[in-house]
C-alpha cells in the first residue's frame, strides 16, 4: 500500500490494476485507474460513481439518477429503473469485493471496506423504506443545500397553487408539533449514523417552513440548537452545520415583521430563499405566484436590513415567446431594484412542463408557444447579462436545474 498524498493511498489489485482509496472522515472514494470511480458515506452507503463517462448518484430514498451530455452538450438527466439500479450497485459491491481480498494488510481500508459490503442492494433497498418512515419525499431543494441535512418541521407548501409547480401536490401542509419535531429529529439521527458528519447546513422542508407562526418557529429552532451544534463547535460533537436555510413565498415573507427576521438571524438562519419566478406582472398573474414582484423587492429589503441572506429563483422559460422580452427586461429591473450583497444568489430555473399543469393550459388559451432548450439556454444568457454588474458585489447568477435534484 502506498500513501500518495494526505488521505490518499494506493495499492495494486490483479484482474483491476491500481487502485486508489480517498479517505475521508465522514466519505471515502475508491478509484480504479481514475476510469471507475465510486463514493460511499461514513455508514458505507454507496452515494454515487462515474462509470463509462456516465456519472450516477444514489438518494438516500435509495432512487438513482445518471447524467451525461447529449449531442448538442446538453446535460441529459433521468433516474434509471430498478434493473439498472440493481445492476450497478451489484457491480459495486463485485469490484469492492474483489478490491478487499488485496487490502487486507490495511486495517483502515478493510474496515471501510466491510461497512460498505453490508450495503448491498437489498439492504439499500430497507433503507429507502426507512427514509419513508421519517420523511415525506424531499421534492427540491436550493443547489446550495444539496449537501444540507433536511429536517421537516413543516410538510407541503402552504399554498400550493402555483400554475406551474407540482412539487407538493402529493401532501397536505402541515407543522409539526414540538414533541413531533424532536421525535423527527432523533429518528433523522439514527437514520444517519455517522454519514451526519458529511452535512453542512440544515436546511428546514418542506416548501415554506418559516411561515410556521413565529412563536412556534423560535420554540423549533431552539429544539434544534439543542439538538445539534450551528455555526459553533460542541465538544460532544465532531461536526458542525453552517447555519439554517429555508424556502419561504413572498407571501409568507410579507407577514413577518422586521423584528422577526432579526430573531431569525439570530438563531442562525443564513439565508432565505423565494420563488420570485419573474418580474413581469403581467406573467406573474398567469403563475398565480402569490404576492407580486414589488412585494417581492420590499421582503427581500426587509430581509436583508435584518442581516440575512437571500436566494431569489427565476423561471426561465415562463410564458414562452410570449413574453420572452417583458420577462427578461422586468426581471432584470426587479433584481436590479433589490439591495443583494455578497452571499446572495440569484438563480435561474429553466421551466420543465407538466402536462397535467394548469400553466400549460393557460399558455395555450393565450397562443403562447413553449421554448425550446435553445431559447432558454439563450434567456438565461440575456438575464446573466443584464445581471452582470451584480458578480461585482458578490452576488453568484447561477442556475438551478430542478431536474438534476436528488436528495
Ligand atoms: C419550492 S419552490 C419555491 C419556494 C417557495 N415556495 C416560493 O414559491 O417562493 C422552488 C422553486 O422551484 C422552481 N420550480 C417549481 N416548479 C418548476 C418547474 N415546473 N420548472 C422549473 N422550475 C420550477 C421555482 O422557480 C420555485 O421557486
Ligand atoms: S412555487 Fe412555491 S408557493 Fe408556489 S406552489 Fe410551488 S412551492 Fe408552493
Amino acid at each position: 500500500m502506498e500513501k500518495v498524498s494526505e488521505n490518499v493511498l494506493k495499492t495494486s489489485v490483479p484482474g483491476i490494476g491500481n487502485v486508489y482509496f480517498n479517505l475521508q472522515k465522514y466519505s471515502t472514494t475508491i478509484s480504479e485507474e481514475h476510469q471507475y470511480i465510486y463514493y460511499f458515506d461514513a455508514e458505507g452507503k454507496f452515494m454515487g460513481g462515474f462509470f463509462n463517462g456516465i456519472s450516477y448518484r444514489r438518494g438516500l430514498d435509495n432512487r438513482m439518477m445518471k447524467k451525461f451530455f447529449d449531442e448538442d452538450k446538453f446535460k441529459v438527466k433521468v433516474f434509471v429503473d430498478e434493473n439498472e439500479k440493481r445492476k450497478i450497485i451489484n457491480e459495486v459491491i463485485e469490484r469492492v469485493e474483489r478490491i478487499k481480498k488485496f487490502t487486507h494488510q490495511n486495517y483502515e481500508i478493510t474496515g471501510r471496506l466491510e461497512d460498505i459490503l453490508r450495503w448491498d442492494y437489498d439492504a439499500l433497498q430497507k433503507d429507502a423504506i426507512k427514509f419513508f418512515s421519517i420523511y415525506k419525499p424531499i421534492s427540491i431543494l436550493p443547489p446550495d443545500q444539496y449537501l444540507s441535512l433536511v429536517l421537516q418541521p413543516a410538510e407541503g407548501c402552504s399554498w400550493n397553487k402555483c400554475t406551474f409547480c407540482s412539487f407538493y401536490q402529493d401532501r397536505r401542509f402541515r407543522i409539526k408539533s414540538p414533541d413531533e419535531f424532536k421525535e423527527h429529529i432523533k429518528k433523522v439521527k439514527e437514520f444517519f449514523g455517522r454519514a451526519i458528519g458529511l452535512r453542512k447546513s440544515i436546511f428546514l422542508g418542506d416548501a415554506n417552513a418559516l411561515i410556521i407562526p413565529q412563536k412556534l418557529l423560535i420554540e423549533l429552532l431552539k429544539i434544534l440548537h439543542e439538538e445539534f451544534p450551528i455555526s459553533k463547535r460542541n465538544p460532544n460533537f465532531e461536526f458542525s452545520f453552517d447555519g439554517i436555510y429555508s424556502f419561504l413565498d413572498i407571501f409568507g415573507a410579507e407577514k413577518k415583521k422586521p423584528q422577526e427576521y432579526v430573531e431569525l438571524k439570530n438563531l442562525q438562519v443564513k439565508r432565505i430563499y423565494i420563488g420570485l419566478e419573474t418580474g413581469d406582472p403581467e406573467l406573474f398573474k398567469y403563475l398565480n405566484k402569490p404576492g407580486s414582484p414589488n412585494e417581492c423587492v420590499d421582503v427581500v429589503e426587509t430581509i436583508k436590513k435584518a442581516g440575512i441572506n437571500v436566494g431569489i429563483i427565476v423561471l426561465a422559460g415562463a410564458g414562452g415567446d410570449k413574453f420572452y422580452e417583458p420577462h427578461v427586461k422586468n426581471t432584470i429591473e426587479t433584481i436590479l431594484k433589490m439591495p443583494l450583497s455578497k452571499g446572495d444568489i440569484i438563480y435561474l430555473s429553466p421551466l420543465v412542463l407538466d402536462e397535467a399543469n394548469e400553466y400549460v393550459k393557460l399558455m395555450r388559451e393565450i397562443g403562447a408557444r413553449t421554448l425550446n432548450k435553445f431559447e432558454i439556454a439563450e434567456q438565461i444568457d440575456r438575464i446573466k447579462e443584464g445581471l452582470k454588474n451584480l458578480t461585482q458585489y458578490g452576488v453568484k447568477v447561477t442556475i438551478y436545474d430542478i431536474q438534476e435534484f436528488i436528495y
